[in-house]
């Protein structure tokens, strides 16, 4: 008895040394498993990360792999690779060790199978930006999720929600961008407490918002966009203290921005263009630290809040096609490298602020069809990074500043509509990249510069209904 127990202990550590001195033995199924999985993610004829995988080498030194401690593969890091084939999930999930499986961004295609549900271990998976088709099975099974992307990725039908409910460690959830059959907001997502980014644009949501979205105090990012969203946002979003982006423009919700807005303070990025929603505005004038606002195609009423005047990170703000009324805080956009404004199409009177080129970055000033008065300030003709300027259908007038005409980067001026009066004045010579050039419905005088005909790249010319003379061509 007790020699025949030895003996097995033998056998055993002898077998033992065997494995560890080498690498096959019981590895040689995670070689297989891998090999396997080159050969079906080689109908990319190009050179790729696999050509390293060789049955002479170690799985532990193949590109991508990282094994544990006792040399079983523990993550698979291949995204952005141009992959292209079919997954084989019934071998990858043999795997015992894996805990990450990260495909993203790749040429994978065929059906996601519900041999995924084997992959237990698996705290990180992306398989977003892909070519699958299918719907997406049951994965209730991978309970240690903590990443979990498949937005980009071709999945259809309807998402298995339900596996949701109780993978609790879940921080950041990203299902976007799939042609999903329409659903109303799941609320198993609600329950996942330590989400701080949740991307969910695109994907077929209708419905309301749900108030519960509140209890999500982790969320950094929340992306709703280009969905079928009704009704209010609601209140509780306001205690989501952490956000730094809240994404719900292309939906369909209406009523006021709620109150509680006002505590968003980390927010920096927040779009909810091309919605129905009313009322003022005055909320937005609590966030401070916004680097980018967009309220356009919205019914808006009210004043621009003065605060925003005084943020120092906002560089891009996007308010056109809504109803407001009032001026522009004279000092928006003189803070940071501003880059755009669009408030067209609005009511807003007084003068154009003068310092949004103040950092000498801005891209784009769009104030057309406004009530705006005044001239426009010199400030703009040196605002050398300008490509569109368009201020047309307002009541300006005085003098354009000569340095306008010649913009060096300026591929569109128009300023038509207006009460402009004085020259075009022979710097449009510099002005080498416009295109077009709208000046007609004003009080212009003077000779038209021949200067005018010598511009390659200007192919829409108007002038009409002014005082101008001098010889076309
Ligand atoms: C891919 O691997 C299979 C199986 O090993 C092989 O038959 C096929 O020729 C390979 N195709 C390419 C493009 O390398
Ligand atoms: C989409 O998935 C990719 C990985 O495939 C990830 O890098 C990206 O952040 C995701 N996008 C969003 C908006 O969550
Ligand atoms: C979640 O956990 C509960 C309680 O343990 C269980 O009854 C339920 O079936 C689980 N849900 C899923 C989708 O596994
Ligand atoms: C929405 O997702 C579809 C795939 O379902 C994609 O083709 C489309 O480009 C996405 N739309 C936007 C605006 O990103
Ligand atoms: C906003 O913050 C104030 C003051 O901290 C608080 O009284 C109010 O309940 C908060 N609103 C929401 C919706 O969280
Ligand atoms: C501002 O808007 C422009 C044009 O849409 C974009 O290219 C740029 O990335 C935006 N900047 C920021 C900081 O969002
Ligand atoms: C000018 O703006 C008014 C509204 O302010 C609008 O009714 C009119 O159609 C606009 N004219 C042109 C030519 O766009």
């Amino acid at each position: 008895m007790s020699t025949s127990l030895s003996y097995l202990q033998i056998v055993l550590s002898l077998c033992l040394l065997f494995c560890f001195s080498l690498p096959f033995c019981v590895k040689s199924d995670e070689l297989q498993i891998l090999l396997n999985l080159k050969s079906a993610l080689n109908k990319s004829s190009t050179p790729n990360v696999l050509d390293s995988w060789e049955a002479a080498n170690s799985v532990c030194s193949f590109n991508g792999i990282t094994c544990n401690a006792e040399g079983s593969v523990k993550k698979i890091e291949l995204s952005s690779q141009k992959l292209r084939g079919v997954l084989p999930l019934d071998s990858i999930c043999q795997l015992q060790s894996l805990d990450k499986l990260s495909l993203g961004y790749n040429l994978l295609y065929g059906a996601i199978t519900k041999d995924l549900s084997n992959c237990v271990k698996l705290q990180y998976l992306d398989l977003g930006n892909n070519l699958f088709t299918g719907s997406f099975p049951d994965i209730s099974a991978l309970s240690e999720l903590q990443y979990l992307h498949l937005n980009g990725s071709g999945f259809s039908g309807t998402f298995p929600w339900k596996s949701l409910e109780n993978m609790t460690n879940l921080v950041v959830l990203s299902l976007g961008d799939n042609p999903f059959d329409r659903t109303p907001f799941p609320d198993e997502i609600l329950k996942l407490k330590k989400l701080n980014w949740l991307y969910l644009a695109n994907c077929s949501i209708e419905g309301k918002i749900p108030p519960a979205i509140g209890d999500l105090t982790d969320l950094i990012d929340l992306e709703l966009q280009d969905n079928y969203l009704s009704g209010e946002i609601p209140v509780e979003i306001g205690k989501l203290h952490k956000l730094w982006q809240l994404e719900l423009y292309r939906n369909l919700l209406t009523g006021k921005l709620p109150v509680g807005f006002r505590n968003l303070t980390n927010l920096e990025y927040f779009d909810a263009s091309e919605n129905d929603l009313e009322g003022d505005i005055s909320e937005v004038g609590y966030l401070s630290n916004l680097v980018s606002l967009q309220l356009f195609e919205n019914q808006f009423t009210g004043e621009v809040p003065a605060e925003l005047g005084e943020f120092k990170k906002l560089v891009n703000l996007s308010l056109y096609t809504n109803m407001l009324t009032g001026p522009l805080p004279q000092k928006i956009g003189s803070w940071a490298e501003f880059d755009f404004i669009d408030v067209s199409q609005n009511f807003l009177t007084g003068p154009i602020p003068p310092d949004m080129c103040k950092k000498g970055t801005m891209r784009g000033l769009f104030m057309l069809q406004n009530r705006f008065t005044g001239e426009i300030p010199a400030t703009y003709a040196s605002c050398t990074t300008l490509k569109w300027f368009s201020v047309s259908n307002n009541s300006l007038s005085g003098t354009v500043p000569t340095g306008i005409w010649g913009l060096p980067k300026v591929t569109m001026i128009d300023i038509s509509l207006n009460q402009f009066e004085g020259p075009i004045t022979s710097d449009i010579k510099n002005a080498k990249a416009i295109d077009k050039l709208l000046a007609d419905h004003n009080m212009l005088s003077g000779k038209i510069p021949q200067e005018i005909w010598e511009l390659k790249s200007l192919s829409i010319l108007n002038l009409g209904h002014n005082g101008l003379s001098g010889s076309i061509f």
